[in-house]
């Protein structure tokens, strides 16, 4: 499992976005506590973050964690309702959980992030077996919710709120591998995409406090981490006062503090929001050799109109002089990826044709795509058709990923013959005599270990790449 834990950074290869659709679940860890908590994690980096959140709530409240749900007697998933295939698979898995609780009838069941929100009490019907229903901003109520049930009720909190950020909770790292790390530096989505569900089951987007953000970076770093990525939906529009309202903190400035953290704590971010990347974050960018030249900026389609119908509040234009500015304020070489959707309603041919088109002139180093799923209550359920045939979202899929195979290739190849600067993360999965790394770029290079372990940067002359890794020697002794 520990594999696959590592390989759910925004990694982007397609063997590695396979990883990334596997659950992520709890460790065992064994201190003598009365309760054993079983945590299994779906969707995106937010969620492994909370989980990690609700992880450390549940220890202060006596329980220990485990590996396997037979052995617990809190089972707790943690949901995704982007599409509708991420609802399907927490179905089949509460299934499962029912033939465990057949045999174990004490055992809790609990469904927790956006799945929750989205369902709210329906999951209690809907789904026999659950017995609490949690929404994201309810975790702070977990030990109450849990002696509820105890007490032989069923319990929900999918309350909303403005104000939640979790900054006072210090997170109970669930990655494994000492690192990398992930900090949660805002919440909610203030977007109105018109295919996103996010902002129904995340609520509105609010901005942790820098200082708590900051000091959560130093601690990592004094416990041996030394990446840290900073998550939000559009982190671009993080936004922080001070109570006195004497100090204003943007994302660039936000950025500078944690980058300013140590020379050796590298900073990466994610998802920067076409609509409002700023070259104030690019100068930031360009200024600090820790901060990754990487950026996540999801198109979601190469045409105006289909942009339009989806709330995106940029066309192609718009998009196209922000890959423009990234190339010429960090070079081409910084890493850009996206996330694209096949079959948006109404799409045409020709305006599919228009994100191939796009994917080619970005020359996208990694994407995520997907075709369209409606979810229910979003505005496009309300007003548009979902009218492309299955087939026809399948095919167009198809055609998008082909071109980012050849694209993904083609990128790799700028990177042979460089000495480039690698943080090790840990063993390559074939073998333990090989390491494994990633680049500013975030591509993942893996190299003969020689003496070195995870934690340490090397220089790694890349000789070789294909579409997904990068393959090199260390260079020992090399200087930039
Ligand atoms: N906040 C990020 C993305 C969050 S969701 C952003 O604005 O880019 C992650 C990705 O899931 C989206 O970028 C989009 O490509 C995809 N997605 C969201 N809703 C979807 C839907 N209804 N059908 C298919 N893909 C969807
Ligand atoms: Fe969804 Fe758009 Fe918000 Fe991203 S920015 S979470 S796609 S509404
Ligand atoms: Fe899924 Fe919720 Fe994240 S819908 S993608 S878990 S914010």
């Amino acid at each position: 499992m520990k594999q696959v834990v590592e390989e759910l950074q925004i990694l982007p290869t397609a063997e590695e976005k396979a990883a990334c659709d596997l659950p992520r679940i709890s460790e065992e860890v064994n201190t003598g506590k009365q309760r054993k908590l079983y945590i299994e994690s779906y969707g995106c980096q937010m969620n492994f973050s909370d989980s990690e959140i609700v992880t450390s709530i549940l220890i202060d409240q006596g329980f220990d964690t485990t590996s396997s749900p037979d052995k617990a007697d809190v089972v707790l998933l943690n949901t995704c309702s982007i599409r509708d295939n991420a609802e399907q698979k927490v179905r089949n898995r509460l299934v499962q959980f029912q033939a465990i609780k057949r045999n174990n009838p004490d055992l809790l069941v609990g469904v927790l992030g956006c799945m929750a929100e989205r369902l709210k009490s329906k999951l209690l019907e809907e789904e026999k077996i659950v017995d609490m229903v949690v929404g994201p901003d309810a975790y702070r109520d977990l030990p109450r919710l849990i002696s509820e049930v105890d007490e032989g009720n069923k319990a929900v909190n999918v309350f909303l709120s403005r104000e939640e950020t979790y900054a006072d909770i210090n997170p109970v790292r669930l990655t494994g591998n000492g690192v990398l790390a992930f900090i949660s530096i805002m919440r909610g989505c203030d977007n109105m995409c018109s295919f996103c569900v996010v902002p129904y089951t995340r609520g509105r987007e609010r901005s942790r406090d820098a200082y708590s953000i900051v000091s959560e970076a130093k601690q990592l770093f004094d416990q041996g981490y030394r990446e840290v990525t900073l998550l939000g939906q559009n982190v671009d529009s993080y936004k922080w006062s001070a109570t006195s309202g004497e100090e204003q903190v943007n994302f660039a400035q936000l950025l500078e503090k944690v980058a300013l953290v140590h020379p050796d704590l590298r900073v990466r971010f994610s998802t920067s929001h076409p609509k409002d990347i700023t070259d104030d974050v690019l100068f930031t960018m360009k200024k600090y050799e820790n901060i990754c030249k990487y950026i996540h900026l999801p198109a979601q389609s190469g045409n105006s109109r289909i942009l339009e119908l989806m709330s995106r509040t940029y066309d192609r234009e718009w998009y196209i002089h922000k890959i423009d500015r990234i190339k010429e304020i960090l070079g081409n070489t910084c890493g850009i990826s996206t996330d694209m959707i096949a079959g948006f309603c109404s799409e045409t041919e020709a305006e599919h044709q228009d994100t191939l088109s796009l994917m080619r002139y970005a020359a996208y180093d990694f994407a995520y795509m997907f075709y369209y799923s409606e979810r229910p209550g979003t505005p496009a359920a309300k007003k548009l058709v979902d009218d492309i045939d299955i087939e026809t979202k399948k095919r167009r899929l198809n055609e998008i990923i082909e071109v980012q195979t050849e694209l993904s290739y083609q990128r790799n190849q700028l990177h042979v013959g460089q000495i480039q600067k690698v943080l090790i993360e840990g063993y390559s999965k074939r073998s333990e005599d090989f390491l494994k790394g990633r680049n500013t770029q975030n591509a993942m290079v893996i190299f003969p270990k020689l003496h070195y372990s995870k934690g340490q940067y090397v220089y790694v002359k890349i000789k070789e790449a294909n579409k997904a890794t990068l393959f090199g020697d260390i260079v020992e002794g090399y200087q930039e």
